[in-house]
């Protein structure tokens, strides 16, 4: 069987996009990198292993979300992309492009969902009080991160933890668990 292709969509630093990179791509094979700010670090790390990286700034397109996205539809067409992982890309996706990518789109989100969906998860999740926090790779769907789950790491909260420790220590989670669910969702779609 051949491997599915993978566009990864970032807007920053990629840490996950370089642990899908670093992963044994044995049923996938990241072909595009794709940011839609410029200069974002994750274009480097794409570079330096040699997979395609492309920048398509959204600020040009204003508020017309649907015109970047067409473009951003064709880009991955032109290049028979299979999947797209989504790694840190900080746009909300419209239904237009949810419904395109329906069952063929997951993401990585720093919270034991259904709890917390949006940002400030760390925060939330210590002004709860909670004993456990972590992440979830899920399906995307035109819900904010809903979808059906694929995977989830758990870490228990320790006194004392503050958001940016909590950060840390679900991020070295997050880059375990994503190449995972990549893995075993490259095997099934
Ligand atoms: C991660 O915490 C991920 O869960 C969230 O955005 C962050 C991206 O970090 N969606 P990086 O760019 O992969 O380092």
């Amino acid at each position: 069987m051949s491997k599915k292709r993978v566009a990864v969509l970032i807007s920053g630093r990629g840490s996950n996009l370089q642990a899908l990179l670093d992963a044994k791509q044995d049923v996938y094979e990241i072909v595009l990198v794709l940011a839609n700010v410029p200069g974002a670090l994750g274009l480097e790390r794409a570079r330096a292993a040699g997979v395609e990286a492309l920048t398509l700034d959204h600020k040009p397109y204003g508020k017309n979300r649907e015109a970047f996205e067409r473009e951003l539809n064709a880009l991955l067409i032109a290049r028979n992309i299979d999947i797209i992982a989504l790694a840190g890309f900080m746009r909300v996706l419209t239904p237009y492009f949810v419904r395109e990518w329906a069952g063929r789109m997951i993401n990585i989100h720093p919270s034991l969902l259904p709890k917390y969906p949006g940002t400030r998860t760390h925060e939330r999740a210590l002004e709860a009080n909670d004993a456990e926090h972590g992440c979830t790779v899920h399906v995307v769907v035109e819900e904010v991160d809903a979808g059906e789950m694929l995977g989830q790491e758990r870490l228990r909260i320790n006194p004392g933890d503050t958001p940016e420790i909590l950060a840390t220590r679900v991020l070295e989670l997050e880059h375990q668990l994503y190449p995972r669910c990549l893995t075993e969702f490259a095997s099934r779609v």
